[in-house]
């Protein structure tokens, strides 16, 4: 199958550890036949030094056109005393908005060899799974009116959404549930809040459309207590923009190293941009230390959310936990009696891993 992927290597590391999404990449197309077509564009810091912008009209018009984005990560002291038009993170919003990327999928799911790493007891986090689905382009973050009055002794913001920006993001919550557990919790605070009533309502309304699905309301509060309690206790979580982003934040310390997680956002007709959550970490960029497994577990999401390939995509996950129980890792992880790897050998680890299982 040919599929054109748009490869945003960005900054710091982002660009480090695009050549092991490469290598990955390549290993897939050999072993399950597949043919990708790679085009490699700027953005971020990277874009600002060779075209003056963050985000090159260029960069953008061939995301558009292809199947599915990889980014690397954008940002660094460099261009830290740029104006806010011209800095690197001004990309990123930039190509989410440009490309109306509106849910952001964040899967949490704990490493059997890193349970020690965990800052929660190694039995409530064991069998910790889950994909938080966050509506990223609306909600209190983009609300109007948001102002100061009265001389700057009142301040405003403004929770706002349509009906059909709540349809969009509960239907990819529904989706992502039918390819997973089946099991989807919605949340929200709908004791004090009206958006939260109307959240709620339409959630009921779109679970005649998935009976397969089973469907429980939680409110914020609870669900932040249940994420450390009983983590293990979620499939898919489904919710607004700002409780969206505490809980992500939350759920990604649970598994231990910000080095190993993937994160998507994507739109209705599949298209979707594939990211690790880390930023471009400049104190150890240049030194060929960095962890790619957030990038390669982000390909993985790649394969399974925009191109279909859900086989592949778990042959990379797989590969990824064998190379982990194997003891290999970087050194921002600690594994017991591991072996210390830079980034390039436990690429090619685990593209062993792949290729001696497919
Ligand atoms: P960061 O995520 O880049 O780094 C935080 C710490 O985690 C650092 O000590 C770093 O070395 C370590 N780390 C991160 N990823 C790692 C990996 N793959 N392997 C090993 N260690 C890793 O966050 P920080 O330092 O706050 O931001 C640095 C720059 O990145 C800033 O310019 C920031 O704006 C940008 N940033 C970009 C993001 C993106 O592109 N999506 C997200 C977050 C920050
Ligand atoms: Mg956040």
């Amino acid at each position: 199958m040919e599929k054109k992927i748009v490869l945003l290597p960005g900054d710091g590391i982002g660009k480090e550890i695009m050549e092991s999404a490469k290598k990955v990449l390549a290993a897939i197309e050999s072993e399950y036949h597949h043919d990708f077509v790679l085009q490699e564009c700027a953005i971020g810091g990277d874009a600002l030094d060779r075209y003056g912008v963050p985000l090159p009209d260029d960069t953008l018009k061939a995301c558009e056109e292809a199947d599915a984005v990889l980014l690397g990560s954008v940002g660094g002291p460099k261009w830290d005393n740029q104006p806010p038009e011209f800095r690197p993170e001004k990309g990123l919003l930039g190509i989410r908005k440009g490309l109306g990327l509106f849910a952001n999928l964040r899967p949490v799911k704990s490493f059997p060899s890193l349970l020690h790493a965990s800052p929660l007891k190694e039995e409530i986090v064991k069998d910790s799974d889950m994909m938080i689905v966050r509506e990223l382009t609306g909600g209190l973050y983009f609300g109007e009116p948001r102002e100061r009055r009265n001389n700057g002794e009142d301040v405003v913001d403004t929770l706002a959404y349509s009906r059909q920006e709540i349809e969009r993001i509960v239907e990819k919550g529904f989706e992502s549930a039918q390819i997973r557990n089946k099991h989807l919790t919605s949340v929200d605070k709908a004791n004090v809040l009206e958006s939260s009533r109307m959240w709620r309502e339409i959630v009921n309304e779109k679970a005649a459309d998935y009976p397969d699905v089973k469907v429980e309301h939680l409110l914020v509060d609870a669900a932040a207590m249940k994420l450390i309690t009983n983590p293990s206790g979620f499939d898919v979580i489904v919710t607004e923009n700002l409780f969206g982003d505490i809980l992500s934040d939350e759920a990604s310390v649970l598994t231990g190293s910000l080095g190993m997680l993937p994160s998507a956002s994507v739109r209705t007709d599949g298209l979707g941009m594939y990211e690790p959550v880390h930023g471009s970490a400049p104190d150890i960029a240049g030194k060929g230390i960095a962890n790619p497994i957030g990038m390669i577990l982000s390909t993985a999401l790649m394969l399974e959310y925009s191109l279909g390939m859900k086989e592949e995509a778990k042959a990379i996950e797989t590969a990824v936990m064998d190379c982990l129980e194997q003891g290999y890792h970087t050194s921002d992880l600690n594994i017991k009696d591991g072996k210390q790897m830079s980034t390039e050998e436990i690429t090619e680890a685990i593209i062993e891993n792949l290729t001696t299982k497919c």
